[in-house]
């Protein structure tokens, strides 16, 4: 490790938005105040660096955010940053701005772009692993995932309530791009009959088998489908089932965006604290190429081209429990 002075840093949030992500704002302002840095905010996510749309940030800029969601820097996903001459013009003004070091928070990526910027650029860099869909390695989990599980679980447990009334089964399609973390711990907490994730190779005949059983003695199932699984999305899924068995009264809802919104709960709320001061202490003290994260509640700084490597399956012990527990 090399500790370089740390005068200016900047800081962008990037890709899909994730609630917490204005907690990690804050937190990396406050800290950087308290160090004796300056931080200028990066808006429109990787748009702003290329375009040069910097504003300066002190510690009471970031006053009353840490409940919201969204992020107050904006996001983006830039076509332009993926361009080489995008990556020039990004560290360019990043130079030109005087600033010594960069801390970008998002997910997948988010973390590729940064590891672009420092092998073309040589940019001192920290990431902050903040996606929905909790897929990058070394952290045990990113900010917004346990919102985004929570917000998907209210709204299980609605359609729920209406799935048993009807005597109903419910497709129920979250987020998560190609990883099912989000399906399989709301599958878990909403004590969903069955979940399709891409980790696993489900079929159709199981699931069928499945909601065979439960009908006899149910009324009312709920299934619910990453929307990266294989065999398609909810609404594929449903018509497969549904042509085997025509009996069956179906409906299908796909949760969406509303998965991302929402005021960030405790957990994601003190994560991205933690995180948002690591970031900060690890520039100081030398750290960079790296994402900052908590395993097993220790602060580790993971190297991007492992945070960006295929995530761990380590979730999918929880889908053994399922038809243990929706019995
Ligand atoms: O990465 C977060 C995420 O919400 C994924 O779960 C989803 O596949 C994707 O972003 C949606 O992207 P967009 O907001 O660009 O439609």
């Amino acid at each position: 490790m090399i500790r370089a002075p740390l005068h200016r840093l900047a800081l962008l949030t990037s890709g899909g938005d994730a609630p917490g992500m204005n907690a990690a704002i804050r937190a990396v302002v406050r800290t950087a105040h308290f160090n004796g840095v300056k931080v200028t905010g990066v808006m429109d996510g990787y748009d702003g660096l290329v375009n040069g749309t910097l504003r300066e940030l002190g510690p009471r800029d970031v006053g009353n955010i840490i409940q919201l969601g969204g992020t107050m820097l904006r996001s983006a996903r830039s076509d332009t940053f993926r361009t080489s001459e995008g990556r020039a013009k990004a560290a360019k003004n990043l130079r030109d701005a005087g600033i010594d070091a960069l801390v970008t928070v998002g997910g997948n990526g988010t973390q590729s772009g940064a590891k672009a910027l420092i092998e073309e650029h040589n940019i001192r860099i920290i990431g902050i692993a903040s996606t929905i869909d909790n897929d990058l390695f070394g952290t045990d989990r990113t900010i917004g995932f346990d919102t985004a599980c929570n917000t998907a679980m209210q709204a299980i447990d609605r359609l729920r309530d209406t799935a048993s009334s009807h005597n109903r089964i419910f497709f129920v399609e979250v987020m998560g791009r190609d990883a099912g973390f989000i399906a399989v711990r709301t599958a878990l907490a909403s004590g969903a009959e069955y979940v399709m994730v891409p980790e696993r190779k489900e079929s159709v005949d199981e699931l069928v088998n499945v909601l065979e059983s439960r009908s006899k003695h149910k009324a009312g199932s709920i299934v619910i489908v990453a929307e990266g699984d294989e065999e398609g999305g909810a609404f594929r899924i449903a018509a497969k089932v549904k042509e085997r068995c025509p009996h069956y009264d179906i409906r299908v809802s796909v949760l969406g965006h509303l998965q991302r919104g929402g005021s960030p709960t405790v957990s994601d709320r003190v994560l991205a604290s933690r995180l948002g001061v690591a970031a900060v202490e690890g520039l100081i003290a030398g750290e960079q190429g790296c994402i900052a994260g908590i395993v097993n509640d220790d602060m580790v700084y993971t190297p991007f081209r492992n945070a960006i490597a295929k995530r761990e399956r380590n979730d999918q012990y929880l889908v053994r429990l399922l038809p243990i527990l929706a019995v």
